[in-house]
């Protein structure tokens, strides 16, 4: 055991993560998912989840105005589109649109659901705390959707 750079530990800790994406939408309507390894359940009654958000990203200003998000869980069909709303910022782009994905309204805010993702979790957002460089922003879940024949994509699978 050797007392190593932090980053060395954190890379060597971080597999098999989930990835998840979760869809906000900006002061214009429009819809926009992120992808995030960041994440983690924090209550069971009643449900919550926390993600973390960077400040720079357009998701953390549309988190700031609109206090809803669907917290959707990848399926092995929608790698491109994890990947894309990964790397691409909704400033520039109409990132739900440019994945082509199908969608249907949920119940809590209006918010997409994802034909092609194996579950979907409705959050209001209840509590936010900054935490360094990102702000964790906790969901109190109202509405879950599932796919039980999708597969979960891991950030292995994603980084092949
Ligand atoms: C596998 C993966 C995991 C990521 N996890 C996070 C995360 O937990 N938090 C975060 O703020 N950004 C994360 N990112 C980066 C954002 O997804 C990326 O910066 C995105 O383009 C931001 O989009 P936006 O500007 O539309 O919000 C991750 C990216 C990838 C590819």
């Amino acid at each position: 055991m050797n007392r190593v750079e932090l980053s060395k530990v954190v890379q060597a800790t971080k597999h098999p993560a989930k990835v998840v994406v979760a869809i906000g939408k900006d002061q214009n309507g429009k819809f926009n998912p992120i992808t995030l390894e960041w994440f983690m359940r924090t209550s069971i009654e009643p449900l919550m989840f926390a993600i973390s958000i960077g400040h720079t990203r357009y998701s953390h200003e549309c988190l700031q105005q609109n206090r809803f998000f669907n917290l959707c869980f990848p399926s092995r069909q929608m790698i491109e589109a994890v990947k894309l709303w990964g790397s691409k910022s909704g400033r520039d782009l109409d990132k739900l649109a440019a994945a082509g994905h199908e969608w249907f309204t949920g119940r809590l805010a209006k918010y997409p659901i994802l034909r092609d993702a194996k579950a979907t979790f409705e959050c209001e957002v209840v509590t936010q705390v900054k935490s360094g460089d990102h702000t964790i922003f906790v969901g109190e879940v109202k509405h879950a959707w599932l796919d039980e024949r999708k597969e979960v994509v891991t950030v292995k699978e994603l980084m092949k």
